[in-house]
């Protein structure tokens, strides 16, 4: 499984970019490629083409499959994307970044969309324009089995890894806050945060729990630990400020949720 997670990890940072396959025509592979500048975004194209810009580093959301012998990026966002263009007659190319290249991907107009998992916050919203919720998850510790650590208060002291740029970056800053000499790390990937905890050069990370399940069930050392009494993270499509396709792409949410093929998709990736 460690090979696996390094392997991941090393291919994710290879490759800039990655088109999804059966999405219609347009099927590249490798960083020859990339879609840069204005161009390339779909709408500047007139075409009927969307980039969406995803950090898959979070499984099951969206992640590197090397099942198939290719790179693939699959995953529980991946598949709603697909519904949506389907539905909504676009071809989908998608392109990999750090998860804090996101938002200001989506500011630069380089990509339509975001599907990583994403939670709206009143500080994204400044930046951005989010589609209804479509998935729920908790925050949680992260830790090593023997360690004992499972609950916020204990992390006085100990360090921390959390993703760049994530809402879990913000609530390591606000445990900082009360709790005395919390040290955060913040790495690009959330296999490195996970690394980390691994290796013991940290104590803890913190992660979603639906991310945290795939990664403590693939690394019997480890375990998580939902925060207590908190609430829920919300999951939502990322737009750029005024973009057109809020709208459409919520009608087909709605749809989604009101047809069954939203369940359908949650249990396929989520149990
Ligand atoms: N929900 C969290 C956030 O919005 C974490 C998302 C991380 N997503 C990812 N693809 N790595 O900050």
């Amino acid at each position: 499984m460690k090979k696996t997670s390094l392997l991941s990890v090393a291919l994710s940072s290879l490759l800039a970019v990655a088109v999804l396959a059966g999405c219609g025509a347009g099927n590249q592979q490798g960083t020859g490629q990339q879609p840069a500048g204005q161009d390339s975004a779909g709408q500047a194209a007139g075409g009927k083409k969307l980039v969406l810009a995803t950090s898959a580093d979070f499984k099951p959301y969206e992640f590197h499959d090397l099942s198939s012998g290719k790179d693939e990026i699959v995953g529980f966002d991946i598949d709603i994307a697909k519904h949506i263009a389907n539905e909504l007659g676009y071809e989908i190319e998608i392109v990999d970044m750090n998860f804090d290249g996101l938002v200001p991907a989506l500011q630069a107009k380089r990509a339509d969309l975001v599907m990583a998992g994403m939670t709206p916050t009143p500080e994204r919203e400044k930046n951005v324009d989010f589609s209804i919720v479509y998935y729920d998850s908790k925050n949680s510790i992260v830790s090593k089995k023997d360690s004992g650590l499972t609950k916020t208060e204990q992390l006085a002291g100990k360090k921390v890894t959390v993703q760049t740029g994530s809402i879990q970056e913000g609530a390591a800053k606000e445990l900082q806050k009360t709790l005395q000499g919390l040290e955060i790390i913040s790495l690009n990937k959330t296999g490195e945060i996970v690394e980390e905890v691994k290796t013991g050069r940290v104590d803890a990370a913190i992660l979603e729990n639906t991310v945290a399940k795939g990664f403590v069930d693939a690394n019997p050392g480890l375990q998580f630990t939902t925060f207590e009494g908190d609430s829920e993270l919300n999951t939502a499509i990322a737009f750029p400020k005024g973009s057109e396709h809020v709208e459409e792409f919520n009608k087909v949410i709605k749809a989604m949720q009101e047809n069954g093929e939203m369940e359908k998709l949650i249990k396929k990736w989520f149990e």
